[in-house]
């Protein structure tokens, strides 16, 4: 099926791996003769690519989704598409079926390379169509090879596996996303050299624990030697031209150290360590089925600043899962005054059907979490306000990404991952694309500033 003259609206929510699963959407979409537009109101087909982790971003879409119906009145030929983590639960999709009957076409994340074929049958066949067969182990082939429309210029995100075998028990992501799978080196070498030739420069390779990855390929490639065979692709076969390569989300309880001396060894490899905590407590780790007591945690992390004193760490944390005592709490409290995280993500703990902590009993108030959470983000506040000031005087190797923002000329991402103003850049030299040395001269609030110091590597 081609289709002319159609203009395709579409949204994606939640995490990188959903925006990856939107590009290779896009990039269908593409093919099969669809433009773009970001005015939905001028859109043929609107599709919105949901997001299941948490309450609110469901509750999101219902009301995106509710909202078309006006659109959908003035033009019937209107397409509206939900997909994704969301309606990949069958009691979301049915919801949504019954509740928007201008929904024309429902598929979940295993269905996402029939999009060309459910779409024909939506317009060919005039009916609304589901497709969430639930394939716990999905075929990986017919994910390799999709088309992929990517937005990101000079930054290119890659999947090097599907899935999450982990199971933790606030989490829904191995129910809508099935299970752990890797893609091949080969798989992953391609796209990268691909995007390379593109004049990409930093590449992130994703998974939901990418240092599992490689289980259940034959070949025995682990993570660590993955990232060592990225960082040793030559420059004559890429060019002459460099790139960067970072990686999330990493879980405690699988990174090693090899993992980190690796890491500390490499040329390309980013010096930023995505380490989702989620508790301070071992009590509540454990009920979360996390795999890692704090000292772990904390080993992992000394070891890290050992070996790369620079890095910059950062994490996510959970407030108010069930039966988080005020004690439990302080822990986490202690551990981010302990770790003093560069920054970190946090949420309240959000219900989600299906999982084992919705089983859980909560004796925690909700008016009791959310006191907890901004607690918790004023102690964040407190302990990684001045964490950029250990910078100053120092050198950092910063990708330019372009023009820069108030301050600085010039505006980037050192390979601690730390935002960079860049100032005293010589007239005329357009620095965009290139790494840079730069010199820090001061630290913001969320960013460096720092003299230009010379062009690095094309
Ligand atoms: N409630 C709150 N936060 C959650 N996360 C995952 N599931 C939930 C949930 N049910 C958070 C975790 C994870 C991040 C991506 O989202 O901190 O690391
Ligand atoms: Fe969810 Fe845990 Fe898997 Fe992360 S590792 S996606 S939190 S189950």
């Amino acid at each position: 099926m081609r289709v002319k003259a159609k203009l395709a609206y579409t949204r994606t929510f939640g995490c990188r791996a959903n925006v990856a699963d939107g590009e290779r959407i896009n990039g269908m979409l593409a093919e099969i003769g669809y433009g773009f537009t970001r005015d939905i109101n001028s859109a043929d087909l609107i599709l919105f690519n949901t997001c299941a982790v948490r309450e609110n971003a469901e509750t999101r879409v219902f009301g995106n989704v509710g909202a078309l119906i006006h659109q959908k009145r003035r033009n019937p030929n209107l397409i509206i598409a939900v997909c994704g983590c969301m309606v990949q639960q069958e009691h979301i999709t049915e919801k949504l079926y019954k509740t928007f009957p201008f929904v024309d076409l429902i598929f979940g994340t295993h269905a996402l390379p029939k999009l060309p074929q459910l779409l024909e049958n939506v317009i060919q066949e005039k009916k609304r169509v589901v497709d969430i067969s639930d394939s716990k182990t999905p075929e990986m082939s017919d994910r390799e090879n999709l088309p992929i429309r990517r937005e990101g210029g000079l930054k290119a995100d890659v999947p090097i596996m599907y899935g999450c075998d982990n199971f933790c028990t606030y989490c829904v992501v191995p129910y809508v996303r099935g299970r752990e799978r890797s893609r091949t080196p080969d798989a992953v070498f391609n796209e990268i050299r691909g995007l390379i030739n593109d004049g990409v420069k930093e590449i992130m390779l994703l998974g939901q624990n990418v240092n599992s990855y490689g289980k259940g390929l034959t070949g025995n490639t682990s993570f660590a030697d993955l990232l060592r065979q990225i960082d040793g692709i030559k420059s004559e076969e890429i060019g002459g031209s460099d790139f960067r390569v970072s990686y999330m989300t990493s879980h405690p309880k699988d990174l090693s150290k090899e993992l980190i001396d690796v890491i500390a060894e490499s040329a390309r490899i980013s010096h930023h360590l995505h380490l989702p905590v989620q508790s301070g407590s071992d009590e509540v780790l454990r009920a979360m089925n996390r795999g890692y007591t704090i000292q772990q945690y904390t080993d992992i992390i000394n070891y890290a600043r050992f070996r790369i004193p620079r890095i910059s760490i950062t994490t996510d944390i959970i407030v108010g899962f069930p039966g988080e005592t005020r004690n439990d709490f302080d822990q986490t409290l202690d551990l981010i005054r302990k770790i003093r995280f560069d920054s970190a993500y946090t949420f309240i703990y959000s219900k989600r059907e299906g999982t084992k902590a919705a089983q859980m009993s909560d004796n925690v108030e909700a008016g009791e979490k959310s006191s907890r959470f901004n607690e918790m983000l004023a102690v964040l506040d407190e302990a990684s306000g001045s964490a950029y000031e250990r910078y100053i005087g120092k050198t950092l190797n910063v990708l330019c990404e372009g023009a820069g923002r108030a301050g600085g000329e010039f505006s980037g991402k050192s390979r601690e991952g730390v935002i960079t103003d860049i100032v005293n850049t010589p007239k005329d030299l357009d620095i965009t694309g290139k790494f840079v040395n730069i010199k820090v001269d001061k630290a913001l609030k969320w960013a460096v500033q720092g003299v230009f110091r010379g062009v690095f590597k094309k």
